[in-house]
């Protein structure tokens, strides 16, 4: 990816020129009865050429839940699934192709012109066609694979995405609602934090552009062994790390740490005399467990800003999805970093992220 003007990352505000690519509040539909959704076959006949489209990329198995949330599915390319219409808000999705468009193709020289026509920056989805796939890309400008440094604001370069939906059909799009390749974001790894769960926080960071400031007050639910503390220790917050087990003795010796050994269900919001600024949950639990206690710290009037991983076991738990979604000021989406499981956000009601 070509690297842009790159503005240095503060906190508590929006870091970077670019629009954040979080779904947007309120739109999301999180469960459709729609019958289409179950129905849509895995290798469906092609769109006609003239139907106005959306792409839409799902995290690896988790093209179900994405079928299931756009419900009117038209066709499915691996992970990229099609469904008629203009782009709408989407939490399963790893990226949205945002002007999704479909080219009938005689050659691979022909699909390098349409796109080399558009723009410089393109990033390949790969489903079939390998071969083809492979010639395609080498036919267009070289995209560097990046890993970014943390902080970081966002890449504002436009980067389009393709495919090769069979021998002589292009899908592409000239702009996506993720800045980072098919919505995967890679840091520079670091061997500090007792975990790799650091790099959810620092990925929600990354597309929220907003993040703890020096001296914030934050409440770290499941904390250990400590990965997600030692991310806010580093941005200089004072944290409060709850767990039932001990924190890595590293991230405990910290001067801004301190740790309490005990459930998270059993810290009575209503005694906290000062709102936290950030209250984090990564506490293995069911879904409706941290809903009940997001809605007692909520309540209480106990934080201001909310980051929880919502965890599931096989199955998604819908129902607790939409309540969550229904929190006022919510954002919802599924991390490059997250497994079966979705990170529910509530910031600010005045930031516009
Ligand atoms: C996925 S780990 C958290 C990883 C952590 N965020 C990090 O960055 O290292 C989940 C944690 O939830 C904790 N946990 C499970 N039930 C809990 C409870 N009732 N109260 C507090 N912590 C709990 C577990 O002990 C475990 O440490």
């Amino acid at each position: 990816m070509a690297e842009k003007k790159r503005t240095k990352v503060g906190a508590g505000r929006r870091m970077s020129g670019r629009k954040s690519p979080l779904p947007k509040r309120g739109k999301s539909s999180t469960s459709r009865s729609g019958t289409g959704a179950e129905e849509a076959p895995k290798r469906s006949p092609l769109p006609p050429l003239a139907a106005p489209l959306s792409a839409y990329l799902a995290a690896p198995g988790l093209e179900d839940e994405l079928q299931r949330e756009l419900g009117d599915v038209v066709h499915r390319h691996g992970r990229l699934l099609l469904a008629p219409g203009k782009p709408r808000s989407s939490i399963w999705s790893q990226d949205v192709w945002l002007d999704t468009k479909l080219a009938r193709i005689d050659s691979i020289g022909d699909a390098a012109k349409v796109l080399r026509g558009i723009q410089r920056n393109w990033v390949g989805y790969s489903h079939h066609e390998h071969r083809r796939m492979t010639l395609l890309s080498k036919r267009l400008p070289p995209i560097k694979e990046r890993v970014w440094p943390f902080p970081c604001s966002l890449p504002d370069a436009d980067l389009g995405a393709y495919t090769l939906l069979d021998r002589n059909t292009l899908l592409y799009s000239p702009t996506c609602r993720s800045p980072f390749p098919n919505g995967e974001v890679r840091f520079v790894d670091n061997l500090n934090p007792p975990s790799r769960a650091y790099r959810k926080l620092w990925e929600v960071f990354t597309l929220c552009q907003v993040m703890p400031q020096r001296g914030d007050r934050c409440i770290d639910m499941g904390a250990t062994p400590g990965g997600w503390t030692w991310v806010l220790a580093e941005l200089g917050a004072n944290i409060r790390s709850v767990d039932k087990a001990m924190l890595h003795p590293d991230v405990a010796a910290l001067p801004n740490v301190k740790v309490k050994l005990q459930s998270a269900f059993s810290v009575d919001p209503k005694l906290v005399e000062n709102p936290y600024d950030w209250f984090f949950s990564d506490v293995i639990c069911y879904p409706e467990r941290l809903l009940a206690m997001v809605q007692r710290w909520l309540d209480a009037g106990a934080a201001r800003r909310f980051v929880c991983t919502i965890k599931f076991q096989s199955k998604t738990d819908y129902k607790t999805i939409d309540a969550f979604a229904k929190i006022p000021g919510s954002r919802m989406l599924h991390l490059h970093h997250n497994r079966h499981e979705l990170t529910w956000i509530k910031l600010d009601d005045e930031l516009d992220i």
